[in-house]
């Protein structure tokens, strides 16, 4: 029998079975329970796309009312984790936040019975931004907030708990797609954590602070911050064409390019785009819209690599007013969708995830016991 196949990073394995997106290496279109990203970024809002993977289907416009009214009830915070959430310090990242507040409340309102799990998810969807705009406005301002506002939309909750007052309407429908875009994504590196853990029949908090861990590494989530930390301090795009052509001679990678799935584009990519250049147009900084395109023209011409959600992501959440260290956290409370809904998808169909590995270890050596006298 030939010996099982080893590949780097897993790449290439189909680890598993999932109906909640299709993702195609040609990149060619990216799909929720079937439907296409590009239709729910125009017209759905993010609790329709939240219902759509907790819950398994679209909902009527009922159905979409009364869970927009049940999230806005669970967004209250339990006592203890506001003042666990008060504790944590202002330079603080605030992934920190979001992986302890994600903690704390499943020390608080364990999951119980796993057949709770949606319960569990939906109050997790509906606190974890109430737990981060929180802590935001105290260590900002001092200020205790009641994060049970009239909010319609967890968008408008975000944005007006985390950017400056008085979005535009532009910036409002923005926050929605971009929460719907980075919603789900078949086995990305955070959703694979959640069903290992879920897969060892871990609780449900465990298994969504493993993934809050995994996405903030800068060659996943993290990377939407990366970029912005290199788009930033350039002022001209022939300052960033240089720049980068510096940084790929010093053989650095460029976050924000590149994809280990998708081969000729991402299509996430595209929307991202257009609506970084559309917020552009009403930024102060804005000339930052050219310089990301010299940075494309760049990575495109020299390394044949194409922009990820990540880098026209950045530069979208930076023109809507988001500081750039909130950026991760956004995509990580869209995320928290796929992930939950990861989790119900692993225990429905469970078998614990152990690949194996090849040893490449000494041979046996002689063991000498230690002389103790
Ligand atoms: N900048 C510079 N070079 C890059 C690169 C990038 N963003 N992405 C890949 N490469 C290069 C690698 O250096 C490597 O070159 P080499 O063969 O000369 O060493 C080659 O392309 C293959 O890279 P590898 O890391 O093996 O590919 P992968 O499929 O594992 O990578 C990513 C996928 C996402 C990890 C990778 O593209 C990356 O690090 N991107 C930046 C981080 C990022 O944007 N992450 C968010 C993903 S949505």
């Amino acid at each position: 029998m030939s010996e099982p196949a080893t590949s780097s990073g897993l790449r290439g394995v189909t680890a598993g079975a999932t109906a909640l997106s299709y993702v195609v290496p040609s990149g060619e279109y990216l799909r929720y329970r079937g439907y296409d990203i590009e239709d729910l970024c125009e017209h759905a809002i993010f609790e329709e796309v939240a219902f759509l993977l907790l819950h398994g289907r679209l909902p009527n416009r009922q159905d979409l009312h009364d869970y927009q009214a049940k999230l806005r009830a669970l967004r209250a915070l339990p006592a203890p984790l506001q003042d666990v959430l008060e504790r944590i310090p202002a330079r603080a990242h605030p992934m920190d936040v979001l992986r302890t507040a994600c903690s704390m409340l499943g020390a608080l309102e364990p999951e119980g019975d796993p057949s709770r799990q949606i319960e569990a998810a939906d109050r997790l969807v509906a606190a974890l931004p109430s737990a981060l705009g929180y802590w935001f406005q105290f260590t900002r301002d001092g200020k205790r907030v009641d994060p049970v506002d009239s909010d319609p939309t967890i968008a408008t909750q975000l944005l007006r708990l985390l950017t400056p007052p008085s979005p535009s309407d532009e910036q409002r429908r923005f926050m929605e797609v971009a929460l719907i875009l980075y919603a789900e994504h078949e086995f990305n590196a955070s959703s694979f954590t959640a069903r290992v853990i879920a897969g060892t029949l871990a609780d449900y908090h465990s298994a969504i602070t493993g993934a809050l861990g995994a996405l903030r590494g800068p060659l996943h989530g993290g990377a939407n911050q990366a970029a912005m930390e290199l788009i930033a301090p350039f002022q001209t795009p022939d300052e960033a064409r240089e720049g980068v052509r510096r940084m790929l001679a010093r053989k650095e990678r460029v976050m924000g390019f590149g994809h280990a799935v998708y081969r000729r584009r991402d299509p996430r990519n595209d929307v991202f785009k257009a609506w970084a250049r559309r917020l552009s147009l009403i930024a102060e900084d804005g000339y930052l819209y050219a310089v990301s395109e010299a940075i494309e023209e760049v990575m495109r011409a020299e390394k044949g690599l194409f922009p990820n959600a990540d880098f026209y992501g950045a530069s979208a959440l930076h023109f809507a007013g988001l500081e750039t260290n909130l950026f991760t956290p956004i995509f990580a409370l869209a995320r928290l969708c796929g992930w939950s809904a990861h989790v119900a998808e692993q225990r429905a169909n469970n078998r614990l995830i152990r690949p194996g590995a090849e040893y490449v270890g000494p041979g046996r050596l002689q063991y000498v016991p230690l002389d103790r006298r």
